[in-house]
């Protein structure tokens, strides 16, 4: 199974032009997708050729409706809220605390607060490198589908950070495409963290996508 999803994997990121690669990508702009799995009912904006989702967007989605029944009502950031807030907008219909979504960019993030408003998401977006602009409080989740394609040095910024908005039991959730951004490398990142540490790691047989629970380390 695995030699067949690397296969597949070079189809999609060959330099070649690839139908696989073609019906993937508008299966990732799909509208009827948008609302099928993320109950997305209105589309503000037309966004031309942008995907509303990556297939981590899919799993974290999937992980992420497990995690919060820990908690009566979690209160939630998603750094990396993205153009459409859409990981946070559907889990935001779950809960009845408002979701603090941020994002370093902020032309998605002002495209993101039009998709919230249109889709009645409770979720505050706001632009924030990181922890930088986040509001002093802490989380019972955190959550980010990485940007994996970019430099993994923000992983350091991330791990170094989390402890200071993480609830005591708190949960640091990241995913990310394991082909584009090898797990060893997020581990060494982690790795000299004192304060947080690797709870759980979920892999799935059919695709490379990866998701790292990761808890505050307790104090000695
Ligand atoms: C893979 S996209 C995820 C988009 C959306 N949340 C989803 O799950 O489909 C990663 C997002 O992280 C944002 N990002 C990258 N570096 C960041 C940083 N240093 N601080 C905050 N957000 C960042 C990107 O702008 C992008 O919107």
């Amino acid at each position: 199974m695995r030699v067949l999803v690397e296969k597949i994997y070079q189809i999609y990121a060959g330099a070649a032009p690839s139908r696989f690669r073609s019906f993937w990508h508008a299966c990732l702009r799909s509208r009827f997708l948008a609302r099928l799995i993320f109950g997305m009912s209105r589309f503000p904006v037309d966004t031309g050729d942008s995907c509303y989702f990556d297939l981590t967007t899919v799993l974290l989605r999937r992980e992420l409706k497990k995690l919060i029944r820990r908690w009566d009502n979690p209160r939630m950031l998603e750094i990396g809220v993205g153009s459409f807030a859409i990981l946070s907008g559907c889990l935001s219909k779950r809960v009845s605390t408002t979701i603090d979504g941020v994002d370093n960019r902020e032309e998605r993030v002002e495209c993101a607060k039009k998709f919230i408003s249109a889709n009645s998401y409770k979720v505050n977006a706001l632009t924030s490198n990181v922890f930088s602009n986040v509001p002093q409080k802490t989380y019972d989740i955190i959550f980010w589908n990485l940007s994996y394609y970019e430099d993994p040095g923000v992983l350091d910024v991330l791990f170094d950070q989390a402890p200071d908005y993480l609830a005591s039991d708190g949960v640091l959730a990241v995913g990310y495409n394991g082909k584009a951004l090898p797990r060893a490398t997020v581990l060494a990142h982690l790795e000299s963290k004192k304060n947080v540490s690797l709870d759980k790691t979920i892999t799935y047989f059919w695709n490379m996508h990866e998701i790292l629970l990761i808890k505050r380390t307790p104090a000695t």
